[in-house]
């Protein structure tokens, strides 16, 4: 067998795993989730749930992938010691590529959406009216097309390999993203109105806190990590034995909540900066305007009352929207096709072209049912498959696989590794603590 093709570089994984994690769920998911939900209150909670239940099950994740070098499906089986735990691994592994591939389908089409506003703000800067008004106004087949076309960018990406594509983008793209996340906070701080937003954002309300905010940051911060699917635990396989895992694990909860956390930066500040321009902020039950309508309708206003500087402002926001989702959409294909390529004869680019077709199909589906479809796909693949995943993630970690075996493979990269807190709490950590958390907080929102 032809040797695995592994990331170049640990910067290079950290740009990889950091771009999968930070996507629409960082820049729109959390900010508008933390200005609904009693503002710095829930900064707090997240945080908490992010390192003491996400970074863990991350670290599950990144475990089982380095030490199998391959794919959820076949590293599941791979560590089942027997029969029973072994149909358990093709279980859970073939639910974990199957949601991987519906989050993907919806996602690609809001991804799509980012990418015909972003075009929208070239064509009105050049003053093409109609194709502006295409490109803004909800119809079939602009969703179709756009949805399509950032597919096709997500296969090309895909198709090249570990190296000379998931890396080689992200290394790229990442710093830009950074970059023009921090230029328009500064543009959007000169503004009317944004410290009444920074007050929102960052003043807590107590009395706002109520169990359904830990479920809601529980959902949010597995969402984030992109957990439970198998895409950390593919891009931990492309990991070499050099790099120290809790060490890299700590690295990317961190860029990723904080990306968060800055994010709120820009978002909250907007909203309140086009209120000064006259947009309506607020749902007529009194709450923040936080879904597509925000991103779609409230920021477009700030942007066009802003005269010519709001196209190319427009533009910056667009591009940022762009990266952030391309950055996340591959390493969700990543998934299937890790999985077309270690378990079957397909070349590469064959499974990436008949799984990207496969998820376009989908896709199109959803379209063709929006009203009944979109927030349904939502629901199943975030709200209760991927916790549900994250915790048998656990329990292969915790249960099923040798304790002994996790800390040869932990000591890959990190030899003193059993003197660390890490080694003294994680282990049990991940066998009791995190299954019983996610499994509260899943009956909360099945009960909610
Ligand atoms: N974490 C990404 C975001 O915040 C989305 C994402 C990428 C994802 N890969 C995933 C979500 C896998 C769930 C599963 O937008």
């Amino acid at each position: 067998m032809a040797s695995r093709e592994q990331f170049s570089s640990k910067f290079g994984f950290i740009m990889a795993a950091a771009g999968s994690a930070i996507g629409l769920g960082n820049i729109w998911g959390f900010p508008t989730q933390t200005a609904t939900n009693g503002g710095a209150a829930f900064v707090v909670i997240y945080f908490l749930m992010a390192f003491a239940l996400a970074y863990p099950a991350l670290m599950a994740e990144l475990i089982i992938g380095r030490h199998s070098k391959s794919n959820i499906l076949t590293a599941l089986r791979g560590i089942a010691p027997n029969k029973a735990t072994r149909i358990l691994g093709t279980g859970v592994g073939t639910y974990g590529v199957i949601i991987a591939s519906l989050i993907l389908s919806f996602y690609g089409i809001v991804a799509g959406w980012m990418l015909c506003y972003l075009a929208e703000s070239v064509t009105s800067l050049i003053g093409w009216q109609a194709a502006s008004e295409w490109l803004v106004s909800f119809g079939f087949e602009r969703n179709i097309i756009s949805m399509g076309l950032f597919m096709l960018m997500t296969m090309s990406i895909i198709a090249s390999g570990i190296s000379g594509g998931i890396e080689k983008w992200s290394t790229r793209l990442m710093p830009m993203l950074m970059v023009i996340l921090v230029g328009l906070i500064i543009y959007v701080m000169t503004q009317d109105g944004a410290a009444e937003g920074l007050r929102v954002y960052l003043l807590p309300d107590f009395s706002q806190l109520k169990p359904s905010l830990f479920v809601d940051a529980m959902g949010q911060a597995f969402f984030s990590l992109s957990l439970g699917v198998g895409t950390m635990l593919v891009y931990g396989s492309y990991l070499s034995n050099k790099e120290s895992l809790p060490r890299l694990g700590v690295m990317v909860t961190l860029v990723d909540s904080g990306t968060a956390f800055v994010a709120g930066l820009l978002i909250i500040p907007a909203i309140y900066v086009a209120k000064q321009y006259g947009a309506n902020i607020f749902t007529d039950d009194g709450q923040l305007i936080a879904g597509p309508n925000l991103i779609f309708q409230v920021l477009p206003t700030l942007f066009e009352s802003m005269g010519s500087i709001g196209m190319l402002v427009a533009l910056a926001f667009f591009v940022l929207m762009s990266i952030a989702s391309l950055t996340s959409s591959i390493s969700m294909l990543e998934v299937p096709v890790s999985l077309a390529v270690e378990e079957t004869s397909l070349s590469r680019n064959k499974a990436t072209l008949i799984i990207g077709t496969l998820i376009f199909g989908c896709s199109t589906v959803i379209l063709l049912n929006f009203d009944s479809l979109f927030d349904f796909v939502i629901n199943l693949t975030t709200v209760y498959s991927q916790p549900l995943l994250g915790l048998m993630l656990c329990v292969f970690a915790g249960w099923i696989w040798h304790r002994n075996n996790l800390l040869q493979e932990l000591k890959a990269g990190h030899p003193e590794i059993e003197g660390t807190f890490f080694w003294k709490v994680w282990p049990n950590y991940v066998k009791f603590v995190c299954p019983l958390l996610v499994l509260i907080t899943l009956a909360q929102s099945v009960a909610g």
